[in-house]
């Protein structure tokens, strides 16, 4: 089994990337995992370059601090390895303008903003690149991803099927419970960095008493009836997903518990800043010494290449370069 998975630098880290991903990843790490800070990604928004460069190693700290261990898997910097802008190319000459254009995610940040990068519309062939070059066989994303995952299956056997059996489909993992946290203020629509309300986001660098405002003034409805039920009631069950994650329960068994709401968000509230706590801390110990960030993505970019480049070779002479 070969993991690959991915994460952009872009705004800080909040908890639905942690329990959608993260926190996956570091179950699962082992030497045959590799783990990626996109930031060549987070270039189809607009950012600061200085920002860029910051946030990168804050997401390479904060992938440490919550347990990922460089000695066991590999984390890298997408940048850093040159074949996965190289593969880019080469996938860009296998996917198709319609199958791209139909993507969810470029459909709804394309309708944000006038004159929208043309990489937006090509990202999900940079990440298909990422996947493919490592021949992996998991992904473990949120169900945010899930799209992009059945388009890197259909570009890789579209490749093998004209020009040989290069690449390796690979299948999209998610977790069982907070597969798609929500937007604590509009639980109908996902917690996302581009699209931040402010009370709607719980970073994985909050606060204690972030954590807690932010929980406390959730969104829920008014019936005061504590089950789970994503239709009627998305904010509660919301909620309830998100403790059971954090305590490896389901859903239903942690409404049994509860009689009122107020008591679920107090208690949820407590789960979420003691699990954020230890990393917090970790962070706090490593982030200020940027040289040997800088080592350990060296020596992951390292590793990263010795196996991209020989299958990055492959493609492109499979492709007759
Ligand atoms: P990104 O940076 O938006 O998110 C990183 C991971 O967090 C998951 N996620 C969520 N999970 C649950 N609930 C949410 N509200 C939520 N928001 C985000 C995402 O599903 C993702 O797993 N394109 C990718 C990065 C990428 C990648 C890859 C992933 C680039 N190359 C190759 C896997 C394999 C992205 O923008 O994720």
């Amino acid at each position: 089994m070969r993991i690959l998975s991915g994460i952009q630098p872009s705004g800080s880290m909040h908890i639905g990337n942690y329990v959608g991903a993260v926190r996956q990843w570091v179950a699962a790490q082992n030497v045959d995992a590799f783990y990626c800070i996109v930031d060549l990604h987070a270039l189809t928004l607009q950012i600061e370059p200085a920002r860029l460069r910051q946030q990168t190693l804050d997401y390479l700290a904060t992938l440490v601090a919550a347990g990922l261990d460089p000695d066991v898997c590999t984390v890298f910097v997408q940048s850093q390895v040159p074949y996965h802008a190289q593969m880019n190319w080469l996938l860009e000459c296998v996917a198709s303008y319609g199958e791209l254009s139909r993507m969810t995610q470029f459909k709804e940040k394309a309708s944000r903003q006038e004159g929208y990068r043309v990489s937006l519309l090509t990202y999900p062939v940079l990440m298909a690149g990422d996947i493919l070059l490592y021949s992996a066989t998991e992904v473990p994303v949120g169900d945010d991803q899930r799209q992009h995952l059945e388009l890197t299956r259909e570009i890789a056997e579209r490749f093998n099927n004209r020009y040989g059996e290069v690449f390796t489909v690979p299948v999209g993992v998610q977790p069982t419970a907070s597969a798609r946290v929500m937007d604590l203020q509009e639980p109908t629509r996902k917690m996302s960095k581009s699209l931040a309300s402010p009370l709607g986001l719980i970073y994985v660098h909050d606060e204690p008493r972030d954590i807690e405002r932010k929980v406390m003034r959730a969104v829920t409805d008014t019936d005061n009836e504590v089950r789970w039920d994503e239709e009627k009631k998305p904010g509660l069950s919301n909620l309830l997903e998100l403790y059971a994650s954090f305590s490896a329960e389901t859903p239903d068994a942690v409404a049994s518990r509860y009689d009122r709401y107020g008591d679920l968000k107090k208690d949820l509230a407590e789960l979420v800043i003691s699990s954020m706590e230890p990393i917090q801390r970790r962070y706090r110990e490593i982030r200020p010494d940027e040289g040997a960030l800088r080592v350990l993505a060296a020596r992951g970019a390292e590793k990263a290449a010795a196996v991209a480049g020989p299958l990055y070779r492959r493609a492109a002479e499979a492709m007759g370069l």
